[in-house]
């Protein structure tokens, strides 16, 4: 098709869903300007926007609570009777066995925005180990490295970036050298993604050729690793399971064999880890049982007087929190795929979106002035016909970066790691300074290649040198 039908006809389709106006400043762009437009333009998904115009913009109605749900059920952290302690020890063997025969990759997500920290690039490339500066990049490649060597042999790295960071953080890992590992065993794809909304439904311009539009949320994950050939590129390479992590988390663990067995184990499609929330009202979803499927709801969406209920023993009835680590089988992720249109349920956020106004004048709003939309990758754990939930404890896998200051933020994030570091060296009989306040009074450093977990230490614990007040040690 030339230009002219190609525009005459793209005129037409946005005419019937009333978004004319991305095409005010076709006639002052230049030839490269317009035809990147029409792309954009092209790759809309114009057969369900008007439904998400009507139903997320103009007569939205917060999802309803479901009328019936309870506690999902899950594996505590620790085996609590002779029967699990045995089905522990099973499970973990098969993890390290099928670790061991490459069925294993790890799948990060990385296609955010990072707003909240506020940093200048992709969340990956912010420094954070305590005393090295380690990259959030380079602690998960340098884990997959000696999780490698551990298990002798190969764990593909899936990365998923979005297109507003796919080539910097491209860039990133080609100038690191990929940290080490081999360049053929990272595969990097990026997620789609939706158009911003005004409060009126009608898409916004970040410039006279782009529409604004930001990643369709960790949810598109599910979409992206096949749509991208990464299932097809686990499938050549023997993978069946995917440990999936958020890019923000400096703590976490990819290759538990333990959480790997059980998911296997108990033929869960997808399944998760969770941490026993701090507060009642702490702001992560809750692990609930609907019509029998684990689900989680959203702590804003759970009732105040729900989230602050009680068990006999004391201990809060939904007790359970989600931390964005899941397993998941490449063959779930095929099956939701196959049917070409599976879509997950779509979250709205008020934003503020920067964007062009009727006249092309750039403006930065200072108050929320639109809609984005995107998806959650927990929402799909109801589909799975089987889903499981291991707890774990929070001071060992999940330090989220999330915030500049205050909680969650980078500060917070090297104390986590300094302290789960002493905890590692004491379980093996080190002793670690501890100042009057309990915390400790030394600055450590754990690379994966010293250790992935605890019991690693306890074979070198004579290598680590006597650790004195004050001391700054990095082990490796
Ligand atoms: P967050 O919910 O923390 O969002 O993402 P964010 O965009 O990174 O940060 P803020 O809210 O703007 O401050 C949790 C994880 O999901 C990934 C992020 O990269 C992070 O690992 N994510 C989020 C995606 O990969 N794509 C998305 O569209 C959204």
């Amino acid at each position: 098709m030339d230009t002219e039908s190609r525009l005459k006809h793209l005129q037409e389709k946005l005419q019937a869903i009333g978004q004319s106006h991305l095409l005010s400043f076709y006639d002052e762009l230049d030839d490269k300007r317009r035809q990147r437009l029409l792309e954009q333009i092209e790759a809309l998904d114009f057969r369900h926007i008007p439904e998400w115009v009507q139903h997320y913009v103009k007569d939205y109605t917060a999802v309803a609570l479901p009328t019936s749900f309870e506690p999902a059920p899950s594996y505590p952290a620790r085996p609590r009777d002779e029967q699990q302690r045995e089905k522990y020890a099973q499970a973990t063997r098969l993890g390290e066995s099928l670790v061991r025969q490459g069925k294993v990759a790890g799948f990060v997500v990385a296609g955010g925005q990072g707003t909240r920290l506020g940093f200048d690039g992709p969340k990956g490339n912010f420094p954070i180990s305590p005393i090295k500066n380690k990259t959030l990049f380079q602690i998960f490649a340098e884990s997959l490295l000696a999780a490698s060597k551990k298990y002798n042999t190969t764990i593909p790295w899936y990365i998923m970036t979005s297109p507003l960071n796919h080539q910097a953080t491209l860039e990133i890992l080609e100038s690191a050298g990929y940290y080490g590992l081999n360049k053929k065993d990272v595969f990097l794809f990026q997620q789609g993604t939706m158009p911003n909304f005004d409060f009126e439904g009608k898409i916004l311009l970040a410039d006279k050729d782009t529409i604004a539009a930001s990643p369709d949320g960790h949810g598109g994950s599910l979409k992206a690793l096949y749509k991208s050939g990464a299932i097809a590129d686990m499938r050549r390479r023997g993978v069946e399971y995917l440990s999936y992590w958020q890019v923000d988390n400096s703590l976490v663990r990819i290759v538990d064999p333990l959480f790997i067995g059980l998911h296997v184990l108990d033929r869960s499609e997808m399944s998760s880890k969770a941490l026993l929330k701090a507060d009642p009202l702490e702001k992560v979803g809750n692990f609930c049982l609907v019509d029998g499927k684990v689900t989680v709801i959203e702590y804003s969406d759970l009732p105040e007087e729900q989230a602050l209920r009680r068990k006999a023993d004391g201990s809060l009835v939904f007790e359970l929190g989600s931390i964005g680590l899941h397993m998941i089988d490449a063959a779930f992720i095929e099956r939701l795929n196959r049917g070409g249109d599976f879509a997950l349920p779509l979250h709205r956020a008020i934003k503020k979106i920067p964007h062009i106004d009727a006249a092309g004048n750039p403006v930065n709003p200072t108050e929320p002035n639109g809609i984005k939309l995107e998806t959650f990758v927990f929402d799909a754990l109801p589909l799975a016909e089987q889903s499981i939930i291991l707890e774990t404890i929070r001071s060992e896998e999940f330090a989220p970066v999330k915030n500049a200051t205050g909680p969650d933020s980078p500060e917070v994030t090297r104390r986590m790691m300094i302290e789960r570091a002493a905890h590692w060296l004491e379980q093996a009989g080190v002793a670690v300074p501890r100042k009057a306040d309990g915390t400790p009074d030394c600055v450590l450093e754990i690379a994966p290649s010293f250790a992935l977990c605890a019991d690693d230490i306890k074979e070198k614990a004579d290598r680590v040198p006597a650790i004195q007040p004050g001391q700054v040690l990095y082990l490796e």
